[in-house]
C-alpha cells in the first residue's frame, strides 16, 4: 500500500461571520493541528458562490472570514492561508471529479437536500456538486487529515469514495506513470473535541447555523459582552439543576449543549465541568459560561477588527499564501493530467 505523508487541509466559506459552532467545531482543531502537522487553511469562495453572493460582500466576508483565521490562531508562517479561488489547480480536478463521482452519489448527500430545499429545480448545479469542488480541495494537495465539524462527515466519506474510485479507475496509468499502487491518499476526517456539533440556543435539537432566523440561537465570533450574556440567559434550558455524571445529559440536549460549549471553551472535559457543577441550577451556570465565553471570543474580535483596518494587509498575505499552495497544487494537477491522458504543454 502506497503511504502518503501526513498533511492537514481545511476550510470555511466566506457566507457569514463566523460563530461559535465554527469556532469550536473545526477552528480550535486547526489551530492545535499546527503543533504536529503542515496545515493548508483555506478560504473557501467558489463554495460560497453556489448559492447568490452579493459581489461587494462576499469579498468584504473574504477578508473577514481571513482575519477571523489570524485572530482564531491560524499562524501564516507555518500553515498556509488562502483563497480558494486565487489557486486554478481547485477548480481544474473539481472538473475531473465531476466525471469520476455518480449521480446516485451526490444524490444522496443531506447537505444539499437541506440548502436546496424543496425546490431543486431551482438550485444552481454548483451547489449539487459542491462535494467534488470539496473532495478537489482536500485531494489537489494529498492532504490525509480534515479537521472539521460533525456536519462534513458525509462530504469526508464521498471524497474517500472519490480518491479510491479514481485510483482504481485509472490504476494501470498510476502505476505506468510511476506513482505505484494509489495516486491519492484516503482523507480521514479528524472530527474531536466536546463541541463537535455545536447547538442552537434556543432549540437543543437543532445545529448551530447562520442560516437560522433568530439571532439569538448563535453566538457570534463578533458579538459583544453584552449581547454574549444576553443569549446565554435567554438560552433554553430545563429546570433541573446539572448532574454530577455525563451519563445525566442524555435526554437533556440543552443542558449537554451548553456543558459542552463550556467545556470546549475551558479546553476541558464535560465529566471535568460537571464536577465542578453538577447539583447547580443554570441560575449560576449561565452567567460563569458567559463569563468564560466573553473572556475567550473578546481578544479574538478586538484582533479582527484591528485587522481588518488594513485591508491591504490581508491580501498581500492571501496573495503569499496562494502562491505558495500553488506550488504544491500545480505539479499535482500536473501528474492527475497525465494520469488521465490529457495532453498539456510540458513546463
Ligand atoms: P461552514 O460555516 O459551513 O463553512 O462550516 C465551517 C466549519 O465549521 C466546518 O468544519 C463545519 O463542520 C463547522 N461547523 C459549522 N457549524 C457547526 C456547529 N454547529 N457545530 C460544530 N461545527 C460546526
Ligand atoms: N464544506 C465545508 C463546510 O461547509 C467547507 C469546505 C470546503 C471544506 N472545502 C473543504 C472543509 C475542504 C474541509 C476541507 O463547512
Amino acid at each position: 500500500m502506497t503511504t502518503f505523508p501526513e498533511r492537514v487541509f481545511s476550510g470555511m466559506q466566506p457566507t457569514h461571520s463566523l460563530h461559535l459552532g465554527n469556532y469550536l467545531g473545526a477552528m480550535v482543531n486547526w489551530v492545535k493541528m499546527q503543533d504536529t502537522h503542515d496545515c493548508i487553511y483555506c478560504v473557501v469562495d467558489m463554495h460560497a458562490i453556489t448559492v447568490w453572493q452579493e459581489p461587494e460582500e462576499l469579498t468584504r466576508n473574504i477578508r473577514e472570514l481571513t482575519a477571523a483565521y489570524l485572530a482564531g490562531g491560524v499562524d501564516p508562517e507555518r500553515s498556509v492561508i488562502f483563497n480558494q479561488s486565487a489557486v486554478p489547480a481547485h477548480a481544474e480536478l473539481a472538473w475531473v471529479f465531476n466525471c469520476i463521482a455518480r449521480m446516485g452519489w451526490l444524490n444522496r448527500m443531506t447537505q444539499f437536500k437541506e440548502k436546496a430545499g424543496k425546490d431543486r429545480e431551482n438550485a444552481s448545479t454548483g451547489l449539487f456538486v459542491y462535494p467534488n469542488l470539496m473532495a478537489a480541495d482536500i485531494l489537489v494537495y494529498r492532504a490525509t487529515h480534515v479537521p472539521v465539524g460533525e456536519d462534513q462527515k458525509q462530504h469526508l466519506e464521498l471524497a474517500r469514495d472519490i480518491a479510491a474510485k479514481f485510483n482504481n479507475d485509472f490504476a494501470g496509468s498510476i502505476a505506468a506513470h510511476g506513482h505505484g499502487e494509489a495516486f491519492f491518499p484516503l482523507p480521514e476526517p479528524f472530527i474531536t473535541g466536546p463541541a463537535t456539533r455545536v447547538m442552537s440556543l434556543r432549540d437543543g435539537t437543532k445545529k448551530m447555523s447562520k442560516s437560522d432566523a433568530s439571532d439569538f440561537s448563535r453566538i457570534n465570533m463578533t458579538d459583544d459582552a453584552d449581547a454574549i450574556a444576553q443569549k446565554f440567559r435567554k438560552a433554553r434550558t430545563d429546570p433541573e439543576p446539572l448532574p454530577s455524571e455525563v451519563e445525566g445529559l442524555a435526554a437533556r440536549p440543552e443542558a449537554d449543549n451548553l456543558v459542552g460549549i463550556f467545556a470546549a471553551l475551558k479546553g476541558s472535559s464535560k465529566q471535568a465541568v460537571l464536577a465542578e457543577y453538577g447539583g447547580r441550577g443554570f441560575a449560576e451556570f449561565k452567567p460563569a459560561l458567559a463569563e468564560l465565553a466573553v473572556e475567550r471570543l473578546s481578544p479574538i474580535a478586538a484582533e479582527m477588527r484591528r485587522l481588518l483596518a488594513d485591508p491591504a494587509e490581508i491580501d498581500a498575505l492571501l496573495a503569499r499564501g496562494a502562491e505558495r499552495a500553488n506550488a504544491i497544487a500545480a505539479p499535482i494537477m500536473d501528474e492527475v493530467k497525465d494520469v488521465v491522458g490529457l495532453l498539456r504543454p510540458k513546463r
